[in-house]
């Protein structure tokens, strides 16, 4: 295979892409500032329905309050998401409900922009994350109520999702299947899928 025939190696931002997993073991390991400051203003600059920017993040690295959380979030029924404790940071994604016009558009259009945005800012935060050679995992399976009351989240916010932050002990052997491209992806018609 002759140099212009070789197939190009995947971009550095492929890279991070296929290189990113939820990580479920984390090492002590503290977070830099500058790297939890990287992650936050990545989440800032994400886009949003009529910018209105609805993402607030409540950062745990307190360990008495990370404890508070972790025995209020992640027991009984919850006990299997324990392991978000071991990262030194967990942040709280909120949301801040939009203004009017953006409640009115997502009734009408039957979308709830607000989640869309959310998950726009949180997978920046992954992706930065990533990056910058840390780890993340996406949580929706804990305790929301008991969550809500060990951080103190006023009444304006809605807690959307948990995600630990740190430096991963160990990596998923296996990379998670994913859909072939042929059932999710449909050229001028409908996927398959
Ligand atoms: C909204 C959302 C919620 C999730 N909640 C959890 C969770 O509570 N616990 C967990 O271990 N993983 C959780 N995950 C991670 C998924 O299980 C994971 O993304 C999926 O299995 C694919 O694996 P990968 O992220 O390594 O590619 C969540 C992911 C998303 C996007």
């Amino acid at each position: 295979m002759t140099d212009e025939t070789r197939e190009p190696g995947p971009t550095p931002f492929q890279r991070i892409l296929r290189g990113r997993r939820s990580i479920r073991r984390f090492l002590p390991t503290p977070v830099e500032p500058e790297k939890l400051r990287a992650c936050l203003e990545a989440a800032r600059s994400a886009p949003s329905a009529h910018n209105v920017q609805p993402c607030r993040v409540l950062v745990v690295d307190q360990p008495a309050l990370k404890e508070r959380l972790a025995a209020a979030a992640f027991s009984g029924l919850f006990s299997g998401s324990k392991f978000a404790a071991q990262a030194p940071v967990i942040l709280a994604l909120l949301a801040r409900p939009g203004r009017a016009v953006v409640r009115l558009g997502s009734l009408i259009q039957g979308v709830p922009y607000y989640l869309i945005d959310m998950g726009i800012a949180g997978e920046h935060i992954v992706l930065q994350a990533e990056e910058l050679g840390l780890a993340t995992c996406w949580m929706g399976w804990f305790n929301y109520r008991r969550a809500r009351k060990a951080l103190g989240i006023p009444p304006r916010l809605k807690l959307v999702a948990l995600m630990p932050l740190g430096y991963a002990a160990s990596r998923p052997k296996r990379e998670p299947p994913r859909r072939p491209f042929e059932e999710v992806v449909g050229f001028n018609e409908a996927p398959r899928g």
